[in-house]
C-alpha cells in the first residue's frame, strides 16, 4: 500500500490526508522563500535547473495546500561511481507543518518515481539541522562537513535505491 494511503493519525495529520504529487517549479517558490532562502533580496527563487527536462518537483498536499516541497535533478556526485544518480535540492516543509510527516511523504514518493526511472542513487547537500530527518529515511552521510555561504554547515547524504 503506498505510504500516503496508510490510514492512521500521527501528530494531528492523518497520512491519508497527505499526498505527494509532481508540481510546476513556480509552486515551490513560496516555501523556498519563507523556509529556505529568506536572505534572497531580488525575489528570484528559481534554480537554473528548474526547467531541465530531467528535473521534477514534488509537493506534499494537505487540504489542497502545498505544505512541503522538493526538487529532484539528474546530477552525478563525484564521490559515487554509479551512473544513474539524482540529487535532491531545496527540500523544505512550511514551518507550520514541520515534523508532521509531510517531508517523509514527499521523500517516499520520490523513491517510488526514481525507482521507476531505474535510478541507483539519490544524494543531497544536507543542512546539518536536517541530517536527522534524512537519517530517519535511511540516508547515510559522508564524513566531511562544509560551509555553504548564507546557509551554513552541510554534509553530503546519500541513499542507494535499487
Ligand atoms: C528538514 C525538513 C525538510 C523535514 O521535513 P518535515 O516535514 O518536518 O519532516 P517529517 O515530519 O516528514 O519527518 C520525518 C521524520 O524525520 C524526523 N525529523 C524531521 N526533522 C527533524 C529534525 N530537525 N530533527 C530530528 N528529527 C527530525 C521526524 O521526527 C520524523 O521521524 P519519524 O518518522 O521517526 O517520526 C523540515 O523540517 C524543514 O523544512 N526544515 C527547514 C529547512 C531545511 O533544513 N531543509 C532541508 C535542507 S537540506
Amino acid at each position: 500500500m503506498p505510504f500516503h494511503q496508510e490510514v492512521f493519525t500521527w501528530k494531528k495529520i492523518k497520512y491519508v490526508d497527505l499526498e505527494a504529487k509532481i508540481i510546476e517549479s513556480e509552486l515551490t517558490y513560496l516555501i523556498r522563500k519563507n523556509v529556505l532562502w529568506p536572505h534572497i533580496k531580488d525575489n528570484n527563487y528559481a534554480l537554473p535547473i528548474d526547467k531541465n527536462p530531467e528535473t521534477f518537483h514534488l509537493g506534499t498536499f494537505y487540504k489542497q495546500q502545498i505544505i512541503s516541497i522538493g526538487t529532484f535533478i539528474k546530477e552525478k556526485h563525484p564521490n559515487f561511481d554509479c551512473e544513474k544518480q539524482y540529487r535532491l535540492r531545496a527540500m523544505a516543509t512550511d514551518k507550520k507543518y514541520q515534523i508532521k510527516g509531510a517531508g517523509k511523504c514527499l521523500f517516499l514518493k520520490s523513491i517510488e518515481l526514481l525507482k521507476n526511472k531505474e535510478i541507483e542513487l539519490l544524494w543531497c547537500d544536507a543542512r546539518i539541522k536536517a541530517v536527522p530527518f534524512y537519517e530517519s529515511l535511511n540516508m547515510n552521510s559522508l564524513d566531511k562537513v562544509y560551509n555553504i555561504v548564507n546557509i551554513g554547515l552541510h554534509k553530503t547524504m546519500y541513499l542507494y535505491i535499487t
